[in-house]
């Protein structure tokens, strides 16, 4: 406890930001960091960097998986996580999946986002969390604010990514809580079709 309210003193003493700031800035700079570093060859590779261009050309190639899934499983879901380049980058909201590919960036082995891969990553994004017991499609005892910030998202992925199918519902699991809708977007529930 000493140690705790020596380290939140001399944050503030040293860079005049609340504890709180402090971290959310230090956080921020990580992110950033990662995002900076992965579109960036490391120089200790860089002889290996031919066959990193084949290895780069091997994830580009068209995906030898059918583009639509239908219902999937979870542990199916798992082997899109990008540790197989030649199968598409796949994400999960409220059990819808998404093929996440373009997002490559974020998503794919050492991105910031890697550990959404292959799930349903929906708490974890309700709750902006990156703690891995977050990493699950249940909803469960989220409150509406939160419910509000996945929603968000949802809609950013159905703007952004081509749904390819969806998770096979699993009994018990709360996959379409909805908060209060506010706007005038149209609602999905788990197995609802829409254009893509
Ligand atoms: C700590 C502060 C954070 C910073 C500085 C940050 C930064 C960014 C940036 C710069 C982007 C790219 C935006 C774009 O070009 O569209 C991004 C995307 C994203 N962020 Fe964060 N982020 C942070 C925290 C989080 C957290 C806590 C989560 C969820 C747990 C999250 C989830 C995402 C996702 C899923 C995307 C990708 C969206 C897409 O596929 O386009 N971020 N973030």
């Amino acid at each position: 406890m000493g140690l705790y309210s020596t380290v939140m003193e001399a944050v503030a003493a040293y860079t005049g930001l609340s504890p709180a700031a402090f971290f959310t800035i230090l956080a921020m700079m990580v992110v950033m960091y990662k995002i900076v570093c992965g579109m960036f060859v490391d120089p200790e590779n860089h002889g290996a960097s031919a066959s990193k261009a084949v290895d780069l050309a091997a994830s580009f190639r068209p995906p030898a998986e059918p583009v639509q899934l239908g219902n999937v499983t979870e542990e199916q879901l798992r082997s899109y996580d990008g540790s197989d380049p030649t199968k598409p980058l796949l994400m999960a909201i409220k059990g819808q999946i998404y093929d996440v590919s373009p997002g490559r960036m974020f998503y794919g082995p050492g991105g910031p986002y890697a550990m959404f891969a292959g799930r349903d990553a929906s708490r974890a994004l309700a709750l902006m969390s990156f703690d891995p017991k977050d990493l699950t499609g249940n909803m469960e005892g989220l409150n509406e604010s939160e419910l509000e910030v996945l929603q968000d998202w949802e809609y950013k992925f159905m703007e952004k990514y081509v749904k390819v199918g969806q998770l096979a519902p699993i009994p018990n699991q709360i996959y379409n809580a909805e908060p209060k809708v506010k706007s005038s977007q149209p609602v999905m529930a788990v197995g609802d079709q829409h254009d893509q």
